[in-house]
């Protein structure tokens, strides 16, 4: 029996195609085929990025492009537009895609599709053309077994049918062993446009046709979570570096450099992702004035889409060049990097897991989606790290900064206990491995 050849379909969104793509990479070293199909920008993207890098993933990949209907000229901001334009757009014409790229490749027709959230439409076309398919999700198991409670959440009462909204103040566990959740914190939580929690309570029926739901995680780190569903399959942590797509952020790699002059375990790392702005400017003026006081090395990330140039974000009395101020750092070299104490992170999943991979205690700063829930395992479920507390107008003062990354790294206990975790994620890999090798088998069917 041969290796099977996957399709894998991502939404075309940076934070789906580039870790679709970087999971992609990990297949093919499995030895699995790869067709790997883009909306037409983004497939152009890829192409014309750095040519030894496109080279690279060529090597491995087949790339095919659909467009996806969106027009140069609409908002791509506007994800509701986006979610429905591409499912009108791609889906009449992935049919024929299929019967396309089989009738060039006959010894080696698609046998699976892999689609990340939003693309569940991908499996409905492929079901009925009798291909088995699967869900790829690059967040935390605990976040999909939320999204796939809304239908039981709103049975029981819990949250509003319409809005996702709670009905009442309450706490809820999902699974008997899962955490206790804030029933506000829930992952469609701050998607304030209903359209997204609506279109989430469609979706998971439909990626329930998926016979698999494979997430960049690890089973110590949630093990509750995946008694929620059999589907749900460990993969992670994948850390390998992979070739990504070209991000519109460029890395300032002289970082790295600066981190080689500072003494072991003394630099805080704050940043916040590729999508959260800090909101108002008088947040940003607090953070920068708390960095003040800290009186250590930071290094700050302040990406140039955040609305505040890196020129006149600040005020007078700010000191910025105690630290490194970056629009866009490389992020795992940096948390791995031996002269890093503390990690200020907006809690997204990527963040959580490169932090929890390199040993690195945690300063929690969520915003929205799921990283509440994120926060929730840092600080209470793994504790590894604290929450910084906001005031009574919802700010996080400067003093609040200072005093709880004092706390954080006079802690021995969250420090052990970060080791710990870290040494018990990179055994986990093992068995991400053995369930990579599970899926491939199951997929040569
Ligand atoms: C989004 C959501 O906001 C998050 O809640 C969800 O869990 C995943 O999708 P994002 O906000 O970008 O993601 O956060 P995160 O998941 O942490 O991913 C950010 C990625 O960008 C990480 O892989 C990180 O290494 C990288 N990064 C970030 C950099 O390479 N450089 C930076 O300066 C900042």
């Amino acid at each position: 029996m041969g290796m099977p050849h996957f399709l894998a379909i991502p939404y075309p969104i940076l934070g789906h195609m580039n870790p679709l793509l970087e999971f992609s990479q990990v297949l093919a070293k499995f030895g699995c085929k790869i067709t790997f199909l883009s909306s037409d920008e983004n497939y152009n993207r890829l192409k014309s990025g750095c040519a030894e890098q496109s080279k690279v993933i060529e090597s491995h990949i087949k790339l095919v492009s659909l467009p996806d209907g969106v027009d140069p000229d609409d908002d791509r901001k506007d994800q509701a537009k986006v979610i429905l334009t591409t499912i009108n757009t791609m889906r009449t014409k992935l049919p024929n895609l299929i019967q396309d790229i089989n009738a060039l490749d006959s010894d080696n027709n698609i046998s699976c599709i892999i689609v990340t959230k939003n693309m569940g439409w991908a499996l409905e076309v492929g079901h009925q053309l009798g291909i088995n398919g699967a869900l790829f999700w690059p967040a935390s198991a605990t976040s999909l077994a939320s999204f796939n409670s809304i239908q039981t959440l709103v049975g029981e009462g819990i949250i509003d049918s319409e809005t996702g909204l709670p009905n009442r103040k309450q706490e809820i566990k999902l699974s008997p062993k899962m955490p206790l959740m804030d029933a506000v914190a829930m992952p469609w939580y701050c998607l304030d446009n209903p359209f997204f929690f609506l279109h989430m309570k469609e979706e998971m029926k439909i990626l329930n046709l998926g016979e698999w739901w494979l997430c960049n995680t690890c089973f110590d780190l949630e093990k509750g979570a995946f008694s929620t569903s059999p589907k749900l399959l460990p993969i992670g942590p994948l850390m390998e570096d992979e070739h990504k797509i070209n991000s519109p952020f460029v890395e300032d790699t002289s970082c790295i450099d600066w981190l080689d002059q500072q003494p072991p375990q003394s630099v805080v790392y704050v940043s916040f992702g590729s999508m959260v702005s800090i909101k108002p400017p008088s947040q940003l003026k607090e953070l920068a004035l708390g960095l003040n006081l800290l009186k250590r090395p930071y290094i700050l990330v302040v990406r140039k889409d955040n609305g505040f140039g890196l020129n006149n974000a600040y005020v007078d009395e700010f000191r910025g060049s105690q630290g490194k101020i970056v629009s866009w750092a490389p992020q795992k070299k940096v948390l791995s990097h031996p002269a890093i104490a503390c990690f200020i992170s907006h809690c997204g999943w990527n963040s959580t897991l490169e932090g929890v991979y390199n040993g690195v205690p945690f300063l929690c700063w969520p915003f929205c989606s799921d990283q509440l829930i994120n926060k929730t395992y840092i600080c209470d479920v793994w504790k590894v790290g604290l929450e910084l507390e906001k005031d009574e107008n919802g700010l996080i003062l400067r003093g609040e900064i200072k005093k709880k990354v004092e706390k954080l790294l006079e802690d021995e206990e969250i420090k052990e206990r970060s080791v710990k975790l870290m040494e018990m994620v990179i055994k986990n890999k093992t068995e991400g491995h053995k369930n990579l090798n599970k899926f491939i088998n199951w997929a040569k069917k």
